[in-house]
């Protein structure tokens, strides 16, 4: 059989073929082929197996030789706020000198800082900054990222965003999950009545956003989301949000117990959010829940990391409740200012106690399930998208052991190499 790229005398890691995410003890399994490899037709992948097998079987257009190296799957990064104009770099010193994070938003900075600089840039300039973030996630091995608007929290800004997140999906090698994410915060608009905001938000943008994505060549899902939060939205406010857009079809996501439990992990998995994101508050009931339900739950220890904090999410105790976890680096220019995956792998392994196999089954087969595309991406099964990486190392420990750098030696999407160190 002819295929277009042969990957051959690697070891390949992480397949998946058993269908949902790797919940509990399974999240630390990983499939390693020792001198393996893997054929790519026509953007898919063909086949995975033994380098000699694989190479008498396909007749190869391109054929690689990984040098023994390891290979796995494009990261799948599950949880950003790449889309934004401008920076935060004066509350990063403010952090620095003791500033909390949502005394800084009450006081009309952090995410309305945002808000004011993304409602003055226009979609040319916001695809131009975004572009330069993605460039680094590609560089760091993501494949496909979740992006969430936020910034706008007015109708057109927010589809001002929702069109940006569709012109760098067309235009960038990373494919694009979008969500609209409108109950970010309480504009400045709607600071003494925010019950009105969310009204707008289930009349008039849900609508409108689906109307947008449904009028772009976008072919993924499209998610809403929610910050279930206090100072931002409290629980029935967020709740009115995600029943509103899961009656609308959207997918539901929620961002919950990031500081303050106010049972919005139980309200979404309730609702049957994809994931539910963050969980450092996360009661031990919810856990239960979140364990028996098919939600992903994500955590995003750069967030931790970046607060100078020595509290993270206990993603071993979810991990051995029977939960789905998945990893992210929640990028964004408040919480998260970190492009890689492969850092929130090192943090997770030290401050949450996950081993290097959870960790990477974390940033790939979970992330995917995670935004709903577990069947496209995340492992390297036949019939999944060719998004391949080749790592810089012969062990996969080592992608998490070494951090601050970049494993990945080139990264193959869709079947075609798009980057190489
Ligand atoms: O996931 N918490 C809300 N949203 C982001 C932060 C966004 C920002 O600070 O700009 C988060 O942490
Ligand atoms: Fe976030």
């Amino acid at each position: 059989m002819k295929a277009d790229l042969v990957i051959y005398n690697a070891r390949v890691v992480g397949g998946a073929a058993d269908g949902g995410p790797k919940k509990g003890a399974a999240l630390a399994g990983l499939t390693i082929v020792g001198d393996g490899a893997v054929s790519v037709v026509g953007g898919r992948i063909a086949a995975v197996g033994p380098s000699a097998e694989i190479l008498e079987q396909y007749a190869a257009e391109n054929a690689i030789d990984a040098g023994g190296r390891v290979v796995g799957p494009g990261f799948v990064e599950c949880h950003t706020h790449v889309v934004f104009a401008g920076d935060r770099l004066n509350e990063f010193e403010l952090k620095i000198r003791g500033a909390d994070y949502l005394e800084i938003l009450k006081a009309g900075g952090g995410i309305l800082s945002t808000v004011r600089q993304t409602r003055a840039a226009s979609v040319d300039e916001l695809v131009a900054e975004s572009r330069r973030r993605l460039d680094k996630m590609l560089a760091l091995g993501v494949t496909t990222a979740e992006v969430k608007t936020g910034y706008g929290l007015d109708t057109e800004t927010e589809l001002k965003m929702l069109r940006a997140i569709f012109a760098l999906d067309a235009a960038h090698a990373v494919d694009l999950v979008p969500t609209f994410l409108p109950a970010h915060a309480v504009p400045p608009e709607f600071r003494e009545n925010p019950d009105a905001y969310v009204d707008l938000i289930c009349r008039e943008m849900l609508p409108r956003a689906l109307e947008e994505f449904r009028n772009s060549r976008l072919n993924s899902p499209i998610f809403v989301d929610v910050f279930c939060e206090r100072g931002a939205f409290d629980l029935e406010q967020s709740r009115r949000v995600l029943e509103t857009a899961k009656a609308l079809g959207f997918g539901i996501k929620a961002h919950v117990d990031e500081f303050t439990n106010l049972g919005g992990a139980r309200m979404a998995i309730g609702l049957g959010a994809t994931s539910v994101d963050h969980l450092d508050a996360i009661s031990d009931e919810e856990i239960a829940l979140l364990a028996a339900s098919g939600t992903v739950g994500v955590v995003t220890p750069t967030v931790n990391f970046n607060f100078g904090s020595k509290e993270f999410a206990d993603a071993r105790r979810l991990i051995n409740a029977g939960c789905a976890v998945a990893l992210s680096t929640d990028y964004n220019p408040g919480s998260a200012p970190c492009p890689s995956l492969p850092n929130a792998m090192a943090i997770a392994c030290r401050y949450q106690k996950l081993l290097p196999a959870e960790a990477f089954n974390a940033a790939t087969i979970n992330a995917a399930h995670a935004v709903g595309l577990g069947a496209q991406i995340g492992s390297l099964d036949a019939g999944k998208r060719a998004d391949i990486l080749i790592f810089d190392t012969k062990d996969y420990r080592e992608i998490a052991y070494e951090f601050g750098g970049n494993p990945v030696a080139a990264t193959v999407k869709n079947g075609i190499m798009v980057n190489r160190s």
